[in-house]
């Protein structure tokens, strides 16, 4: 039996984890500065959650929800944190509460997708669901949040694409003009597009594959199609993504891949990374007749999440993390003792420290402090020790001095907290 990570679920190991820190504490602070609070809703939810609301002839039902029996219950793990997101806020009846409500999330999700570099079956997402806004200026503050998180964090060129789908009554009418359009040519569609050609002519439009997409060229565009408070909605969302100076694309073959969408929808694309197929960082739209259809009161909605693997590969690697403050290096048994109370009091005035208990010589000590990028090795000996002494070794300015033991936590923390020489470690260690 092999007894290896699942297919397409990643171990991320302690030198990439500091990268995930950064990314998910830069965007709490994001989300936080526009107004969002964050929810945390269950890995599980009832199936028919994400089958009603994703839609039954979408790729991620169809094919890739891990979905089990238990207890005599039908449970899937969540591919997406859109529905579990209105399906909270209907339970906890929010909308009672408060007139609108910015919620953002961060964790897993799992998709039985086939593997490639930027697409896995485990992977995180970060999202943003406004609800009670049905406002297009609403939309534009979406994409300006955004687009500003993404030069936050570095990301160096993004395409915005911007479509408007409209409302049930719009999407009706373009089915129909779809199917007008597909039927003559219905045999030249992919397996799964003949077999969806009736349920669902839309999903034709965000085909992967060559013979749909090369059949969708000539396809009607439904933003000429949308009716009179669509076609305002979407006027209005253009006017302000205009004054916000935003630059966008109007794109009218966007329809994403999922059915619960309405009006104003949008994907970030990553201009010159060479994650081909999977360029795209984050997705969403308008989801206005989500809440109503979970058995809540009729309230709009939009929303977005992005791929943290994704976005983690298009931002710049951050240098190396710093080595602890202090490496200490005992040599003998009563040095061993001394050293492991003054690792405590280090601790205690916040220096990171690293002690070695491996009673090891002095040179594979000093070259694991070296190799850990620590600031100061900290040499005890028994010798020493009994000269009430230490010796203080600073690892990146090579100066070597003996200091009192007494007291030296505080000498050390001090040490510590200054900037180094060369300042190739401006904060220091500690
Ligand atoms: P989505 O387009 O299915 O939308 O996914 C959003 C983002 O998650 C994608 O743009 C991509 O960056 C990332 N992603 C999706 N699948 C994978 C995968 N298999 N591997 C790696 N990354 C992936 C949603 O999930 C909607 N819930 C977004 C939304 C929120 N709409 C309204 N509110």
């Amino acid at each position: 039996m092999d007894l290896r990570a699942v297919r397409g679920m990643n171990d991320i190991l302690p030198e990439q984890v500091q990268r995930w820190h950064q990314l998910e504490a830069d965007f709490r602070l994001h989300a936080e500065l526009y107004g969002y609070a964050e929810v945390r809703t269950p890995l599980l939810e009832h199936t028919a959650l994400f089958s009603r609301q994703m839609g039954e002839t979408t790729d991620v039902v169809e094919k890739e929800m891990y979905s089990f029996e238990r207890h005599g219950e039908q449970l899937t793990v969540r591919p997406e944190g859109t529905a579990s997101a209105a399906r909270a806020y209907v339970e906890h009846a929010i909308h009672a509460k408060e007139p609108i409500t910015r919620w953002y999330y961060l964790g897993p999700m799992f998709r039985g997708e086939r593997p490639a570099k930027g697409r896995y079956r485990q992977f995180y997402q970060a999202g943003c669901e406004v609800l009670g806004d049905a406002g297009p200026v609403c939309d534009a503050e979406m994409i300006d949040l955004v687009s500003s998180f993404l030069r936050r964090i570095g990301v160096p060129g993004v395409a915005i694409h911007v479509n408007s789908l409209g409302s049930a009554g719009t999407r009706a009418r373009f089915r129909d003009e779809l199917l007008k359009y597909f039927t003559p040519i219905r045999d030249r569609l992919s397996e799964d597009s003949q077999r969806r050609f009736e349920r669902n002519p839309l999903r034709i439009l965000d085909s992967k594959d060559p013979r749909d997409q090369e059949a969708a060229q000539g396809a009607p565009s439904i933003l000429e199609m949308l009716d009179a408070e669509d076609a305002a909605h979407w006027k209005g969302f253009q006017h302000a993504l205009d004054v916000l100076g935003l630059p966008y694309v109007v794109d009218p073959g966007l329809v994403r891949g999922l059915d619960y969408y309405t009006r104003t929808l949008f994907e970030v694309k990553a201009i010159g990374s060479d994650l081909g197929a999977q360029s795209t960082l984050l997705g969403g739209g308008r989801y206005d007749n989500m809440v109503e259809s979970l058995g809540g009161p009729k309230v709009p909605a939009i929303g977005f999440a992005m791929g943290l693997e994704r976005l983690l590969t298009v931002t710049p690697e951050p240098p190396a993390r710093r080595g602890p403050g202090c490496y200490l290096a005992p040599i003998g048994a009563a040095a061993g003792d001394k050293a492991l109370v003054l690792s405590r009091e280090l601790r205690s005035f916040g220096v990171r420290v690293e002690l070695d208990g491996r009673g090891a010589r002095l040179k594979p000590m000093l070259r694991r402090a070296d190799s850990l990028g620590s600031r100061f090795c900290i040499i005890l000996g028994d010798a020493e020790i009994e000269r009430g002494v230490i010796t203080v070794k600073d690892l990146i300015g090579h100066a070597q001095e003996e200091i009192p033991l007494e007291g030296a936590a505080r000498i050390l923390a001090d040490r510590v907290s200054e900037p180094a020489p060369e300042s190739n470690h401006p904060r220091g260690n500690r």
